[in-house]
């Protein structure tokens, strides 16, 4: 017993230690599989010995049953907002208010980032993770502890047995939320408006469970009480790092007068969007403990502080039209057409438009002046009407700016779509740039010019048609000769022959299917042929019944690919491809291969080309996943693992492996 519990203390501080390399410092010392090794032996020695259970054990992340509300925290110390600046006669005001305050000391300050997330306050007793709760309005926020819990970059034991209060902000990686809202939209559920109201909507989730699958992550700045364990704010922060807690790496100290200040902060004109996650601006601290005491705090803001707010990256200018562009599943979108104007360092001449109801809620009109926003990375979005024109408002297109055929929206969904998938030139013209493509089934020689000539000179009516092409019709595209034509004829003929059913199934273009989705529904279907059988004897429910038992695959996709098929249009199709010799059989799972019986779920960034990764699981026998479940068998991680997919394998007591480990279980070893 007294081994079990000296093995249980030292794996506990170890892999605690290691959470914090990886999470924190994101320099891992030990290879996931070696973690992977420790944790099991943890988990199983906690088996053996359940007294042995401690709350910050790295196993009792998650776990707690979720709860029906959350008590409120009032606390001692309110947590104070506070004041802004805009620009660098502001900036310099605030400099001079402190110099003032300071009977003339010039102070040095502390720059960082304002980042835009969620506050928070945490109590570590005695170095254990006591009580956590967000700000509220602060002076009662919510206690969201067994939530916090769930982040992996929050240490459960600090590296001293200290008790201290610090504040921060729980925010999500640009990278990371988009990763998460493709995943959210691929299971049909709503993805989240911006990183910010991801990370508000998680911390409210009540079950913990929930939550620990979100890429929550932390960002310390604040000790409470600070100067009882520095004398400035650089040497709290640079504490609390060696604590274990995450603080920002971009905090810099600036000593001078408002022209540093005024420098200091037009550095991040530019480095502002390399940043990973959102800050809407800069906050301003003086750093000396007992330079703020002297300054104080008004019932709001504390005077040692101020918050620089990045310029808003927002213009007017003049709405010129609105143009309709369509895209590969058919959906219509309306652009803005604008008056050329400069918005931090570039020209804009068109800004998106969501869908049709914005135009509708915005009432635009021809000749408006309208507000336009540039937000991170992704093209300006027209915001509002500043300066309403007396023309007629822009009404939804009823008609294909393509093709003219009638558009439709579907129950359900905002979007216009054109239903004519294959009489409509552009759709096609997609169509056919997707089937050939690289992750489908990669047809060389077949790029967005070819595909353009084809569909232009009409020697294509749907991808079926690739099939039958002849090199003498192909001979008839611009800048082809014997050679190029005998060799694209020969890549369409290889490209039928060597097609699997999952490529197939994902070269169709059915909406909210892709790569994974398509092998996992290849692998239950196990044919086109039967397929269609089941959808003719049993109708769509049948195959929607069917699909919702594949691992991963929600009611939405099931839907989707039942309607896809049910489409007299698209039906034809597949039957044209099928009596063009693309009928493939699903490779039967090799009940002998050395990873028959297993699942795997493949994520993140791996060294291999994906499709490569996924075909050798299949060969060797094995299943793939599109999300990691309870039947999931292991986790294959590339370098960059959203921390989603390890906290949702953690729950589910799924092994994470390495590439190098798939290899040597694809080729029948043990690890
Ligand atoms: S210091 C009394 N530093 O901004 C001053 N706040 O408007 C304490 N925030 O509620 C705040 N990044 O949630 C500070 N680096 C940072 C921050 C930061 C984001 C948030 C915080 C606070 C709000 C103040």
């Amino acid at each position: 017993m007294q081994v079990a519990q000296a093995r249980h203390v030292a794996l506990v501080s170890e892999l605690g230690e290691h959470d914090r390399r990886y999470h924190v410092e994101h320099a891992p010392t030990i290879s996931d599989v070696e973690y992977d090794q420790r944790y099991r032996e943890l988990v199983e020695l906690e088996r053996a010995h359940p007294e042995l259970v401690v709350p910050d054990s790295p196993t009792q992340r998650v776990g707690q049953a979720p709860i029906s509300e959350f008590p409120r925290v009032v606390r001692a110390v309110p947590m104070l907002s506070l004041d802004n600046s805009y620009d660098e006669a502001e900036l310099a005001a605030f400099h001079e208010r402190v110099v003032r305050g300071l009977g003339g000391d010039v102070p040095r300050y502390v720059v960082e980032p304002k980042i835009d997330g969620i506050g928070i306050e945490v109590t570590w007793h005695a170095g254990r993770l006591e009580l956590g709760a967000t700000r509220g309005d602060g002076v009662v926020g919510e206690e969201i502890t067994t939530n916090l819990r769930t982040l992996r970059g929050l240490p459960l034991r600090l590296s001293e047995p200290v008790t201290v209060t610090v504040r921060g902000e729980v925010y999500l990686r640009r990278d990371e939320f988009a990763r998460m809202n493709e995943a959210r939209l691929l299971a049909g559920d709503e993805p989240f408006k911006n990183p910010r109201n991801a990370a508000g909507g998680s911390l409210k989730l009540l079950d913990p469970r929930v939550v620990a699958t979100r890429p929550l992550r932390a960002f310390f700045y604040d000790v409470v009480d600070g100067d009882r364990f520095a004398a400035c704010h650089f040497e709290a922060l640079a504490w609390l790092r060696r604590l274990g807690l995450p603080v920002s790496p971009d905090v810099a100290a600036v000593s001078g007068d408002a022209d540093a200040l005024a420098r200091a902060v037009a550095s991040w004109r530019d480095r502002r969007d390399a940043l990973p996650y959102d800050a809407d601006g800069l906050v301003v601290k003086v750093d000396s403990f007992v330079q703020r005491r002297e300054l104080g705090a008004t019932a709001k803001f504390p005077r040692w502080a101020v918050a620089f707010k990045f310029p808003a990256r927002q213009v007017t200018t003049r709405l010129i039209g609105i143009v309709a562009t369509i895209g590969r599943t058919g959906v219509v979108t309306p652009t803005a057409d604008l008056e050329p104007v400069e918005l931090s360092g570039t020209t804009v001449k068109r800004a998106g438009l969501h869908n049709w109801e914005q135009v509708a809620r915005l009432g635009l009109r021809p000749g408006d002046r309208v507000l336009i926003e540039k937000a991170g990375e992704i093209i300006p979005q027209v915001l509002a009407v500043s300066e309403p024109s007396d023309a007629a408002p822009f009404t939804a297109p009823s008609a294909c700016p393509s093709c003219g055929h009638a558009l439709v929206q579907q129950e359900g969904e905002v979007a216009l779509r054109c239903p004519n998938r294959l009489g409509c030139a552009e759709q096609r013209l997609f169509a056919l740039v997707f089937f050939a493509g690289r992750a489908q089934l990669d047809i060389d020689g077949l790029g967005e010019e070819v595909a353009a000539g084809l569909v232009e000179q009409r020697l294509i009516g749907d991808v079926a048609d690739l099939f039958t092409l002849t090199v003498e019709q192909l001979l008839t595209l611009p800048l082809f000769a014997e050679k190029r034509a005998a060799n694209l004829r020969a890549a369409i003929a290889t490209a039928a022959q060597t097609a699997t059913l999952a490529r197939l199934v994902g070269a169709l273009g059915i909406p909210h299917v892709g790569t994974v989705t398509a092998r996992a529904i290849a692998a239950r279907v196990k044919s086109l042929g039967a397929l269609l059988a089941r959808l003719d004897e049993g109708g769509p429910d049948a195959l929607v019944a069917d699909l919702e038992e594949v691992d991963g695959l929600g009611a939405v996709i099931a839907r989707s690919v039942a309607a896809f098929f049910s489409d007299p249009q698209t039906r034809g199709v597949v039957d044209k491809l099928r009596a063009a010799g693309l009928d493939p059989v699903a490779a039967a799972a090799k009940s002998g291969g050395p990873c028959a019986g297993l699942t795997f779920c493949v994520t993140g960034t791996l060294t291999r080309p994906r499709p490569e990764v996924l075909r050798l699981i299949e060969e060797a026998g094995g299943k793939i996943t599109g999300a990691v479940s309870k039947k999931t068998s292991y986790l294959v991680a590339g370098d960059d693992v959203g921390t989603a997919k390890r906290a949702a394998a953690e729950q589910h007591g799924v092994r994470a492996i390495s590439e190098a480990d798939l290899l040597r279980l694809v080729a029948g070893e043990s690890l």
